[in-house]
């Protein structure tokens, strides 16, 4: 495979499939993009060819014969690209972390979509697989890595199937395995089986797994980037992160820079679910607000009153209606305490009971807790308990310091995400609806007519 064949193929797929391109799904194309979604619906999935029909791998093929590793970084660090997993680390920054010298490195594809809510990755993949073999094969370039895994969710057997299929397709066609198109650079990709855990989705857990060892988080550092995969730098990114990265490369970092607003470029896919007319998966800039992403959902169902934003893994940060006009970016949710999360969202009426919110998903992380560190297996314990107390009308307010107190332990002393996720879902719930936690235990009153049965 060279340039003249993937035009080739440009070309001649182009010929056969006539308008069957310009498909376009979206309901709201004022407000609504198609950056990392340009394929998904669009392509047939299992069709390499119609992926290099839509300018595929061709970011590959001008990375590798075109520029130099390095060069690739920085345009993916000039793009203001940032982590979709959730915390919006700096893309290109990370990549710039991996040490320069010479030897075995490795990529991970975080694919383990542990995020209640979010869907986004796994559509990715069954759509538009080849996007994130390319995207991967292109971090491999930049930071001189020849071998990637995809860490899969252990509940996505059909992205199994596509995944591999892809694989197998790009080796055929010199696009992955060996000397790829026709240069010196062998990039390998293998898709691992997740350990079905929620806390295996955290990278260095993802390292012991694929290890071979139990999928239990470790303290750092050393972070991945020095000492990773089997001890050598590994890359961990998220799949949506990797997904974009083909387009990035191909029209440059202004082009993707000319979507979002400035400290959140481009766009992010999310899922709205919850008490919404039309819950559904959109693309839309970073920077949108709040209202009109319930807007794209298309409202509040039976015309209610919007109560809750909820974001984060699983529905970690909760911002109320006073939120309703912040614009969904990185710097501007920081300030409030709230992460962007990876795209899962819900949407709350005020039927809904936030203790009762509250304690269902400290509840959840409490089974999830791997139980390694102390403040994570005995303090989410407490904390449920606590909620549970103050559901069922027997706690006093010493109770309730006693949970802020504890929410600031968990953000500060567990070891890993997880534990820190339930101190901020405890600590974000306490800002934005301390009032409904005071009403639950001065007046016993539950609004929503959950509590007290
Ligand atoms: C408990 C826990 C679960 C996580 N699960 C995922 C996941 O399913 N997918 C993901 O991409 N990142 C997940 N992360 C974040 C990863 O550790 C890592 O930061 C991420 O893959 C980096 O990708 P990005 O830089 O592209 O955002 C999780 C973190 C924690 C603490
Ligand atoms: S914070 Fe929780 S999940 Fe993470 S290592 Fe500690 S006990 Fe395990």
């Amino acid at each position: 495979m060279d340039i003249k064949l993937l035009k080739k193929i440009k070309d001649d797929t182009l010929k056969r499939v006539g308008n069957k391109f310009d498909k376009d799904y979206r309901t709201n194309k004022e407000k609504e993009v198609r950056i990392v979604l340009k394929n998904s619906y669009v392509i047939d999935k299992d069709s390499i060819d119609e992926y290099i029909a839509r300018d595929g791998y061709f970011a590959l093929n001008k990375a590798i014969t075109e520029m130099k590793p390095e060069e690739v970084t920085e345009v993916v660090k000039d793009s203001g690209l940032k982590g979709r997993s959730g915390g919006g680390f700096p893309t290109g920054l990370k990549w710039g972390f991996i040490p320069k010298e010479k030897g075995q490195k490795y990529i991970i594809c975080n694919a383990d979509e542990g995020e209640s809510a979010a869907t986004i990755d796994g559509v990715l993949m069954r759509q538009d697989p080849h996007s994130v073999l390319e995207g991967m094969a292109l971090a491999g370039y930049a930071i001189g890595a020849s071998k990637g895994y995809i860490y899969l969710r252990y509940e996505y057997p059909v992205c199994l199937e596509v995944l591999n299929k892809a694989i197998e397709d790009a080796k055929e066609k010199g696009l992955l395995g060996k000397k790829i198109l026709g240069t010196d650079f062998d990039f390998e990709v293998e898709v691992f089986r997740g350990a079905g855990a929620y806390v295996c989705g955290e990278e260095s857990a993802i390292i012991n797994s694929i290890e071979g060892n139990r999928g239990n988080s470790k303290s750092k550092p050393p972070f991945p980037a020095v000492k990773g995969l089997f001890s050598k730098p590994t890359l961990i990114n998220n799949v949506e992160t990797l997904s974009v990265v083909p387009q990035i490369i191909l029209n440059g970092a202004d082009w993707y820079k000319s979507t979002g607003i400035p400290g959140s470029e481009g766009s992010k896919v999310f899922t709205l679910t919850g008490h919404l007319n039309s819950p559904k998966t959109v693309e839309v800039p970073l920077g949108i607000t709040i209202r009109e992403l319930i807007e794209l959902g298309g409202g509040m169902r039976d015309n209610r009153k919007f109560k809750a934003f909820v974001t984060g893994s699983p529905n970690v940060t909760m911002l109320g209606s006073e939120d309703i006009d912040l614009p969904v970016a990185f710097p501007e949710f920081k300030e409030r305490q709230v992460m962007v999360g990876s795209g899962g969202v819900v949407i709350l009426d005020d039927k809904t009971c936030m203790v009762d919110f509250t304690h269902f998903n400290v509840d959840l992380l409490n089974i999830e807790s791997c139980g390694r560190c102390t403040p994570c297996r005995v303090g989410t314990k407490r904390a449920a308990q606590l909620l549970e107390k103050i559901k069922e009308g027997s706690a006093s307010l010493k109770d309730l310091d006693k949970l802020i107190e504890l929410a600031e332990h968990l953000r500060t002393a567990s070891l890993c995400g997880l534990g820190q996720a339930v101190g901020m879902t405890m600590h974000t719930a306490m800002n934005s609806f301390k009032d409904e936690f005071l009403a639950h235990i001065n007046e016993h009153e539950c609004a929503a007519g959950k509590c007290f049965k």
